[in-house]
């Protein structure tokens, strides 16, 4: 049926399902790898869910703007946009490791009214839609309460670019593993998020993220009751090798000054 209204939460975590099962009957199997950079990877299944995705939306909703990784642009103008990450962590993915995840978030005006993240692995949809909150599996999220670094489980990632802003992050990282309760690497932004969404994690940050990684996560954060901003503290803004620090709001503020003590 084709409409150019406003997605349905249901409908968006339809899509996000179905692409997680195709990624998860590749899982396992050899890859078809190609490099977009010395480390940056993309399989084969990047694109088979891709595809799916870009066909599932654009036929339901032929008027919508698309911005997903591989594809890039529909090259259609719509205050009604689409960001997509097909495969996120492709990376754990090509070597058989299962953490990773679909991202799709509904945008209007450039505001994120709808997201969803789905880890095909574990069955968990996370979902949340602006202004009424976040879920995982249907059951409402919260943040978690810690208001110490000390007693803080935190996550971050690296970038591709073996440039300065890796030696930067390297520097948070030694910082907060010496006075945090530890860092994880998973290797998901999109996860990252919904983790600190459901108090798995106490905060997370990155210092290069793109829309796709971002724009879901952040709205099932954010639901969540979490402080989502870039690494100064300002609002977050959807634009490549953007800066995220996403916690809980008694922490967000020390995490804040811990990222600027090691810069
Ligand atoms: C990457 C993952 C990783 C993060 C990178 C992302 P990809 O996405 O989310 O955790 O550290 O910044 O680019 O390439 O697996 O879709
Ligand atoms: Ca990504
Ligand atoms: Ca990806």
């Amino acid at each position: 049926m084709k409409t150019s209204s406003r997605p349905t939460l249901q409908q968006v975590e339809t899509f996000a399902r179905e692409a997680g099962s195709l990624l998860l009957s590749r899982f396992g199997q050899p890859h078809d790898i190609q490099y977009k950079g010395d480390v940056d990877l993309v399989t084969e299944a990047d694109f088979l869910s891709e595809e799916y995705l870009l066909k599932a939306i654009s036929s339901t909703f032929p008027d919508h703007r698309i911005i997903t990784e591989e594809a890039g642009s529909n090259q259609l103008e719509s205050p009604d946009t689409w960001y997509l990450d097909p495969l996120d962590g492709t990376v754990n993915f090509a070597h058989g490791i299962a953490c990773f995840s679909v991202s799709i978030a509904y945008t209007l005006n450039g505001i994120p009214e709808l997201g969803v993240v789905y880890d095909p692995v574990r069955n968990e949809c996370f979902t949340a839609e602006r202004g009424k909150g976040a879920w995982l599996n249907q059951v409402p999220l919260r943040v978690s309460q810690t208001s110490e670094v000390i007693q803080a489980l935190l996550a971050t990632g690296f970038p591709y670019e073996k440039d300065a802003r890796l030696l930067r992050n390297l520097r948070h990282h030694n910082h907060f593993s010496v006075h945090s309760r530890g860092v994880r690497r998973f290797g998901s932004a999109a996860l990252d998020l919904c983790y600190v969404a459901c108090g798995r994690f106490d905060g997370y940050w990155e210092l290069v993220v793109n829309p796709w990684d971002v724009a879901a996560g952040s709205l099932i954060a954010a639901e969540a009751g979490a402080l989502v901003t870039d690494v100064a503290g300002d609002p977050l803004v959807f634009k490549m090798g953007a800066t995220i620090l996403a916690a809980n709001p008694r922490l967000h503020p020390l995490l804040k000054q811990g990222l600027q003590q090691s810069n």
